[in-house]
C-alpha cells in the first residue's frame, strides 16, 4: 500500500491529461430510406420518430413533402443531392445555386437542415462520377454560402467503406490508390476549410458475412471481451466498428501528414476533419446476395450453407450496442477516445423495393416494420438500456493495469472492497481488481465521457460484469458514500 501512496503522488500530475479527455458527445440518428411502396406518410413517420425519441435523420433526397413534415419538430435533418444531379452540380454553379435555393433555403430554419450530402457512395455506385465529386461539393458550398446557409448546413459526401484498401490492423488503414491523392486529399482540404466532416458508411455486418472464418460474431456485434490488439499501436479493439472507425482515422492521418494539409491551431495541435458515420446497421433476416462486395476485403462470399448472420437477435444486439454507446457518450475510439461522432443507423424501415427480391438482406435493415411496429426492442430515450460499466483491458499488460489501478484508487474510486478480506478481494487477480476500481471511478463520475479510458487500459461494456462472486456495481455513488470508502481506504493503508 506504500506503493499506492507513492504512485498517487507521482502519477497524479501527469495522468489526468490522459484520463480527462472531455468529449463533446455525438448523436445517434436514423437513415430514413423510402425505397418501398408500403411506408406510412411522412407526417405519420415524424410522429413515430418523436414518440421513439429519435432526434436526427438522414434523407436520400430533399423531398419537399418530407421536409415540410419535419418543420418545427426540432429534429435535425441531413438532405441529399442525388447522384443523378452530381455532374450538373459539378459543371454549373448556377445549377448548384438553383438546387440549393429550391431544395434547402425554403425549408430552413423551420426544418433544422444540418447537412447536405452531395451524392451517396459515389466511388462504389457511380464510379464514372468520381472526378466530379469534389467540384460538386465546392459548388454546393458556394451556393449555400450565397444563401447565408453555409454555417448551418455542412456539405459532405457519404463514402462506402470500400474507399479504403487496407483496413487491418486499423493502424494500416489507407485510402485506395486511385482516389487517395486525386479525390481524398482535395476532399479533406475542403472539409477542414469548411468545418465539415468526413462521412463514411461502415458495415461490420458485411465484413463479417464475407469473412465469417476470420471475424468473430461477438466482435462484429461490438462486444468481444478479450479484444483484438493492433500490433503496431498496442491499441485493443472490442468492436469491429471501432476498428473500422480507426482504420478511417489512420487513412485520413496518413494523407494529412504526408501531404501537409493539416492546419496548425497552436503549439502541438493540429486540425483534421471529424468523421461521422452516415450509415451502419445490421439486417434482421434475408441472405447476402452475391454481387458487389460491401466490406473492403472484397473477398466475396465464402459462407458455408446454413450460415445465417442476418437474424433478429444479431440485429437487435448490434443496433442496441450502437444506440446505447452513443447515448451514454462513448463516441470515441481507441485511437481517438475524445472523437465527437454522429452515427446514423441504417435504416428506419424495412424497405421492400431494395436489393434483389424478398430474400435479399437489403430489405431487412429496418428498426421498424412498415406498419410501424418495432422489429425488436430498442430505446432512443436513454432509459434502462443505457446502463454501462467499465472494465479493464487485460491485453495492455500487468504494468499498465497496475498503474491505472493505483491511479483510480487515488482519485476517487472505492477500492475498499478489493482489499484483503473484503467482498471483492476474490478473485485476487489484477484484471478483476482493476476492473472493480475502474468501474467504481466511472460510476462515481456518472459515466461521463472519457472516464472509462485510463490511457487505453479500460473500456465500456453494456452487460453487468461479474468476476467470481463479485458483481460490479452500477450505482456505486449511492451504495458506498465517499466517506465510507475513504475510511476503508485509509484503514487499508
Ligand atoms: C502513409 O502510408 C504509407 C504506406 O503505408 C507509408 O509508407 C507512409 O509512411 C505513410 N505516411 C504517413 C505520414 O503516415
Ligand atoms: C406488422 O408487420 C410485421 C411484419 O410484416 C408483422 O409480423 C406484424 O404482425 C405486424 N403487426 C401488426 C400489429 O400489424
Amino acid at each position: 500500500m506504500e506503493l499506492i501512496r507513492f504512485l498517487v503522488v507521482f502519477l497524479g500530475a501527469t495522468f489526468p491529461l490522459f484520463f480527462f479527455s472531455p468529449a463533446e458527445a455525438g448523436e445517434v440518428g436514423v437513415s430514413y430510406g423510402r425505397v418501398a411502396n408500403n411506408l406510412p406518410d411522412p407526417a405519420t413517420v415524424v410522429k413515430l420518430l418523436q414518440r421513439s425519441g429519435i432526434t436526427m435523420v438522414r434523407l436520400y433526397d430533399a423531398d419537399p413533402v418530407v421536409l415540410k413534415a419535419f418543420a418545427n419538430t426540432g429534429i435535425k435533418v441531413m438532405v441529399m443531392l442525388p447522384n443523378d444531379d452530381l455532374a450538373a452540380a459539378a459543371e454549373s454553379r448556377l445549377f448548384a445555386l438553383r438546387w440549393a435555393r429550391r431544395n434547402v433555403a425554403p425549408h430552413y430554419p423551420a426544418t433544422l437542415i444540418n447537412g447536405l450530402a452531395v451524392g451517396n457512395e459515389v466511388f462504389e455506385k457511380r464510379p464514372e462520377l468520381t472526378q466530379k465529386l469534389v467540384p460538386a461539393m465546392i459548388n454546393m458550398q458556394l451556393a449555400l454560402a450565397k444563401l447565408g446557409l453555409a454555417d448551418a448546413v455542412k456539405v459532405s459526401t457519404p463514402i462506402a467503406f470500400t474507399a479504403l484498401k487496407d483496413t487491418y490492423p486499423p493502424s494500416s488503414g489507407r485510402f485506395r490508390d486511385d482516389i487517395a491523392q486525386s479525390v481524398m486529399v482535395p476532399m479533406l482540404q475542403f472539409l477542414v476549410r469548411t468545418g465539415s466532416y468526413l462521412t463514411v458508411n461502415p458495415y461490420p455486418f458485411f465484413a463479417y458475412a464475407e469473412n465469417p472464418r476470420d471475424i468473430r460474431l461477438d466482435y462484429a456485434l461490438g462486444n468481444y471481451k478479450a479484444g483484438v490488439r493492433d500490433p503496431n499501436t498496442g491499441l485493443v479493439y472490442h468492436s469491429l466498428l471501432d476498428a473500422m472507425m480507426d482504420a478511417t482515422h489512420f487513412a485520413v492521418e496518413n494523407l494529412t501528414e504526408h501531404l501537409n494539409i493539416r492546419q496548425p491551431l497552436g503549439a502541438g495541435q493540429w486540425r483534421r476533419p471529424n468523421t461521422h458515420y452516415t450509415e451502419t446497421g445490421w439486417p434482421s433476416r434475408g441472405k447476402v446476395q452475391p454481387g458487389r462486395p460491401r466490406s473492403s476485403s472484397g473477398r466475396g462470399l465464402d459462407a458455408c450453407d446454413g450460415f445465417q448472420p442476418a437474424t433478429v437477435a444479431n440485429a437487435k444486439a448490434y443496433n442496441n450496442y450502437l444506440v446505447n454507446r452513443i447515448l451514454s457518450g462513448q463516441t470515441g475510439t481507441p485511437h481517438h477516445p475524445d472523437a465527437d461522432t454522429d452515427i446514423y443507423i441504417f435504416a428506419l424501415f424495412n424497405e421492400n423495393q431494395k436489393g434483389q427480391g424478398p430474400d435479399d438482406v437489403e430489405q431487412y435493415f429496418g428498426l421498424f416494420h412498415p406498419n410501424m411496429t418495432k422489429v425488436y426492442g430498442f430505446d432512443f430515450h436513454g432509459g434502462a438500456l443505457t446502463e454501462s460499466w467499465c472494465i479493464a483491458n487485460a491485453v495492455v499488460g500487468d504494468q499498465r493495469l497496475q498503474e491505472a489501478l493505483d491511479w483510480a484508487c487515488g482519485y476517487g474510486a472505492d477500492c475498499g472492497p478489493i482489499q484483503p478480506g473484503a467482498k471483492c478481494f476474490e478473485p485476487n487477480t489484477r484484471l478483476a481488481h482493476a476492473s472493480y476500481a475502474f468501474n467504481s471511478y466511472y460510476q462515481r463520475n456518472h459515466r461521463a465521457p472519457g472516464t472509462c479510458n485510463f490511457a487505453g487500459a479500460a473500456h465500456v461494456v453494456y452487460r453487468q460484469p461479474k468476476f467470481g462472486n463479485c458483481v460490479l456495481p452500477s450505482n456505486d455513488w449511492i451504495e458506498d458514500p465517499a466517506s465510507k470508502s475513504e475510511a476503508y481506504y485509509y484503514a487499508a493503508i
